[in-house]
């Protein structure tokens, strides 16, 4: 894989290996498959980002689970996460008395996961849990608990591995942190 790559008006240096989010993938599945071995989850995949990271973690989760997608919107093509989420694909499964695991590509502010909180509260859910790729704890803003994380980052803007830089490099296999801004 190239270490630099461009997309668009910037450039990315490669940051982590499609490996080491392999390794981070088995290393949440064994805690997931632990938890959960008792009652069956909801796993809500979150998309566009979450789709290659959920794919992997799914795979390797050996109990009873229900599988299904959610769509937020949160960030608008920009390099800023926007506090104004709403669900461009909601909730079709029924969480009522239903512990739910979310799948994210990454926790940034919190935004976006304190929104989805809310809806599975709304909702009545048993619990709520989350899975994230990667975590940058420096921007995080909330204090709701984050349980499963793949890759704690620092607060620099990354794509790859399903994450988008203006709709694209999801299809690149390993995460790229931006370099520097191309003329
Ligand atoms: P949050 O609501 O601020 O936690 O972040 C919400 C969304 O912003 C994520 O699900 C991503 O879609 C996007 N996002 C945040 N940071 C990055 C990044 O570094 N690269 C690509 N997308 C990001
Ligand atoms: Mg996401």
């Amino acid at each position: 894989m190239k270490e630099i790559i461009t997309i668009k008006d910037k450039s990315f240096i490669k940051f982590i290996s499609k490996e080491e989010i392999s390794a981070a993938v088995d290393r949440i599945a064994a805690k997931i498959n632990e938890e959960y071995k008792d009652e069956i989850p909801v796993i809500l995949v979150t998309l566009n980002g979450a789709i290659l990271f959920a794919a992997e973690l799914i795979q390797k989760l050996t109990i009873d689970c229900v599988v299904s997608a959610v769509k937020m919107s949160s960030y608008h093509g920009t390099m800023q996460s926007s506090a104004h989420v709403k669900s461009l694909v909601g909730l079709s499964e029924d969480v009522k008395d239903k512990r739910v695991l979310i799948i994210e590509d990454i926790i940034d502010t919190g935004n976006t996961y304190e929104h989805m909180v809310e809806l599975l509260n709304e909702n009545q859910a048993k619990d709520v849990a989350i899975a994230t790729m990667t975590f940058k704890p420096t921007a995080y803003t909330k204090s709701i608990p984050v349980q499963y994380v793949g890759i704690e980052i620092p607060d620099k803007f990354i794509v790859g591995h399903g994450l988008d830089y203006q709709g694209l490099g999801r299809n690149v296999p390993d995460i790229y942190q931006l370099y520097k801004e191309e003329k």
